[in-house]
């Protein structure tokens, strides 16, 4: 349940918590005319580009186009959910917020505090339990040193039946409890309970936030399973979950590149040999969710699997998350044998990164793959290969790309790029799902529109006469929204508009165009006739559009004579008001 916060209270808390005073408790900020400069902390720069207003109350960055109010900023850097921003700066600004679900979420904080206590003892049974000799010993072999122990919290799980069992009794957890946070097992036969974790090293798992939701535990030996890891908890789903995120987080944003390894210790081998940019599921196939939660931070990824697997199909299919969304997507090929934990303890950091630097699109690699075990001589192998890349070209959203690849592969199998786009139509391009904001690509706005919204953003008089001749669908699609907030703010008599809707816009894509807008260098106020052209011209293209329409469906064909006559009509009628705009507007805005 995610709670609703009524406007007024988002207001008081933003004002009490002044964007500057916030800001500057993460990064320097340098006083610079009426704004502050910085580092952009979202991307990595040299020369400062992030700008942030007090006068506003937004921050802009004109090098990643990142931008948006204190909400925005705590959401990205502390990683929360909007509500979750909110709570926090509710709470340091000693405001009182009510509690929507205090019983799910103090069940939440008694989870997560269980888990610290496991943490804990785990943690102590690796660095000082008797019984953990032969974890530390297994550790030491493995060649992961102390200060990494630490970092990732790594433990060891007792070898008896009970031991966290009973240590959590004696703190006050209810078996209950335990058997909630998946710590625990019940048994088969007869009353009572076991613990999930015996005699296995133990890995924490973090969330966005790094507090502590799972764990993994790995045998000391060749013993199957390899891992036992939590089970899906009300703290822990799986799929939502990607290991090392909160501690590559930093990393991924400077590089840009996420790498994706396979398992626990590939990640931690990273981290411990400074490849800090790497994070894993956990043993099953990216979902969607994680894909996007990976794309708030990046849009490239890069795949370093075992060599076995990485040219495996379904290693291969499983990649196809983030192609669809519009991930670039790259794969480093590993010695036959290596894992990126064994190469890089072997070849040393640096060489893997060349591996990462030399790593080939995923396409060029599933072509090179495929072309090794078609016989592309023969037409039966030429159509095998042409129908399984098609498959997965027919995956990317954007036409440009398809096309490139369409040609790169008809190049390569010496056929037609005709003859390719023909095999094409056979296949029947996958519906992909309703698109959502997509951060990396930017959305195609029109500038006059652009100058005009500036323009009555900032002019709540101007705004007052034009208001009824500004019809939100009259603008491109992602300018929409925030017209339609505009009108919908200024006839609630919320002034000034500026400020207002970086707060109450709530599309991260919006929010980031409109903190642009109001942070760069106010253009000087444009002529009122100009602000007339400007609204003509935009209302102009969408009677255009719609007379256009009509004539269309007066001609269609099967149409009745009536309805004709009616688009007829309606056409006729759109013309004259064409006509006649200009002046009337004109009329209107004469103040
Ligand atoms: P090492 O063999 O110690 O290097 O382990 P690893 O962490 O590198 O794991 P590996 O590459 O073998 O497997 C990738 C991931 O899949 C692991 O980190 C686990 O999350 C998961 N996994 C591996 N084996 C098992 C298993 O037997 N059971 C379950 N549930 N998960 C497993
Ligand atoms: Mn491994």
């Amino acid at each position: 349940m995610s709670p609703f916060y009524p406007p007024e209270q988002i207001d008081l808390i933003s004002s009490y918590n002044d964007i500057v005073e916030i800001i500057s408790q993460y990064l320097p900020l340098k006083r610079s005319g009426r704004n502050y400069k910085a580092l952009c902390p979202f991307h990595s720069e040299k020369t400062p580009s992030f700008m942030v207003s007090p006068e506003k109350q937004i921050y802009h960055c004109f090098g990643c186009g990142a931008g948006g109010n204190v909400f925005s900023f705590i959401m990205r850097k502390e990683n929360m959910t909007f509500p979750e921003a909110v709570r926090f700066l509710a709470r340091r600004a000693n405001i009182e917020l009510p509690e929507f679900d205090s019983r799910i979420a103090s069940k939440k904080e008694q989870l997560l505090k269980l888990h610290e206590l496991a943490a804990g003892f785990f943690h102590w049974g690796l660095t000082d339990s008797k019984s953990g000799e032969s974890a530390r010993r297994y550790i030491e072999k493995r060649e992961i040193t102390g200060p990494t122990i630490e970092k990732f919290k790594l433990g060891y799980a007792q070898p008896a039946w009970d031991s966290f069992l009973k240590h959590a009794r004696k703190k006050g957890y209810k078996p209950e409890t335990l058997l909630e946070a998946g710590l625990i097992l019940k048994r088969s036969r007869g009353d009572g309970y076991y613990d999930r974790f015996r005699n296995r090293l133990i890995v924490p798992v973090c969330d966005g936030r790094g507090r502590i939701i799972a764990f993994g535990g790995r045998v000391l030996d060749d013993s199957q399973p390899k891992y036992i890891n939590s089970p899906d908890t009300p703290l822990f789903r799986k799929g939502n979950t990607l290991f090392g995120l909160h501690r590559s987080r930093d990393a991924i944003m400077a590089s840009g590149t996420a790498i994706l390894g396979e398992g626990y210790f590939d990640v931690i081998r990273a981290h411990q040999e400074k490849v800090e940019n790497m994070i894993c599921s956990q043993g099953t196939a990216f979902t969607e969710i994680q894909a996007q939660v990976l794309r708030r931070y990046t849009g490239k990824v890069v795949v370093a699997y075992d060599s076995d697997r990485a040219g495996m199909e379904a290693a291969l299919r499983g990649l196809t998350v983030f192609l669809r969304k519009n991930f670039e997507v790259r794969i480093v090929t590993l010695p036959p044998g290596e894992d990126p934990d064994s190469f890089i303890r072997g070849a040393g950091a640096e060489a893997f990164k060349k591996l990462v630097i030399g790593s080939m699109p995923l396409l060029d690699f599933k072509l090179n793959q495929l072309c090794r075990v078609n016989d592309i001589a023969t037409d039966q192998g030429k159509l095998a290969v042409v129908r399984e890349m098609l498959d997965t070209i027919s995956i990317i959203e954007s036409a440009v790309l398809r096309e490139t690849y369409e040609k790169k592969l008809a190049e390569r199998l010496g056929v037609s790029p005709g003859a390719v786009r023909e095999e094409y139509g056979k296949i029947k391009r996958p519906v992909n799902p309703p698109r959502t904001a997509q951060p990396s690509t930017p959305r195609k706005v029109n500038k006059y529109e652009v100058r005009l919204l500036k323009y009555l953003m900032e002019n709540d008089t101007v705004l007052s006469f034009v208001q009824d001749e500004l019809d939100p669908e009259a603008f491109s699609p992602p300018l929409q929204p925030i017209v339609t907030l505009m009108l919908e703010l200024f006839r609630q008599g919320k002034t000034p508009l500026s400020r207002t809707l970086v707060t109450v816009l709530q599309d991260k894509k919006s929010q980031e165009l409109v903190s642009r807008w109001l942070m760069e260098p106010q253009s000087p106020a444009p002529q009122i006739s100009e602000v007339a052209d400007l609204l003509i011209n935009i209302q102009k293209k969408r009677l255009r559009a719609k007379i256009n329409e009509c004539r269309k469906s007066v001609g269609r064909r099967g149409i009745a004579g009536k309805e004709a006559a009616a688009f007829l009509g309606k056409s006729i009628e759109l013309t004259r008001e064409l006509k006649e705009l200009p002046a009337r507007i004109r009329m209107k805005i004469r103040l």
